[in-house]
């Protein structure tokens, strides 16, 4: 594909309903668009000492985050903020300090949580991360996701209810990784 997607789940939950969205929202995307979603829940807890010495799976998270023209978060809201495994993995692609990976890469930001609030506060945190890391992040329409029943259908696509409003999102955010993607 022309366009390659970084994809970054901020929930390690087998049955995590941010993976369930990551995973329906992508079907919603034209051809020339491929996703991967990264694997974080390896990654060490992130050490500065270890900046000359990278582990892995860190290599391998920033050669994936290199490689993709655009980036997709889709995290739940723990605590009003960002989940810690998803903050650890922006840390350890940000370092060391000059070898941020992070920048220059067109952002969408999406989540779903269980409370009325459906995750407003931990994209406005996340957005002050990524505005520091120099991501450029889609501002409109923002998604705040309510997870109720049938916000996916039987075979895990988005449900009638949401439909709609996500494909405008998706429509939306693939016009802006073209207009901003090297
Ligand atoms: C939550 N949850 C939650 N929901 C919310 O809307 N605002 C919040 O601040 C929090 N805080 C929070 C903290 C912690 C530690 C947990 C485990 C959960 C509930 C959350 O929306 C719910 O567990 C989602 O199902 C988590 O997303 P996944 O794992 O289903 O993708």
């Amino acid at each position: 594909s022309r366009y390659q997607i970084a994809v970054i789940i901020g929930s390690l939950r087998k049955d995590s309903f941010n993976r369930k969205l990551a995973n329906a929202i992508v079907k919603l995307a034209p051809p020339e668009f491929s996703f991967k979603q990264v694997q974080i829940g390896d990654l060490p807890l992130y050490n500065q000492d270890d900046d000359g010495n990278q582990a892995e799976s860190v290599k391998r998270l920033k050669d994936e985050i290199s490689a993709a023209q655009g980036l997709l978060f889709v995290t739940p809201e723990y605590n009003r903020s960002i989940p810690g495994v998803l903050k650890n993995a922006i840390d350890h692609a940000s370092r060391p300090h000059g070898q941020n990976v992070w920048a220059g890469k067109p952002a969408g930001i999406l989540g779903a949580s269980t409370g009325a609030v459906g995750t407003a506060l931990v994209q406005q945190h996340l957005r002050n991360v990524l505005a520091h890391l120099d991501v450029p992040t889609l501002g409109q329409p923002e998604a705040f996701i309510q997870v109720r029943d049938g916000l996916f259908d039987e075979v895990g696509n988005i449900g009638e209810g949401s439909r709609h409003f996500l494909q405008n999102w998706m429509d939306h955010y693939v016009a802006w990784v073209k207009k901003i993607a090297a």
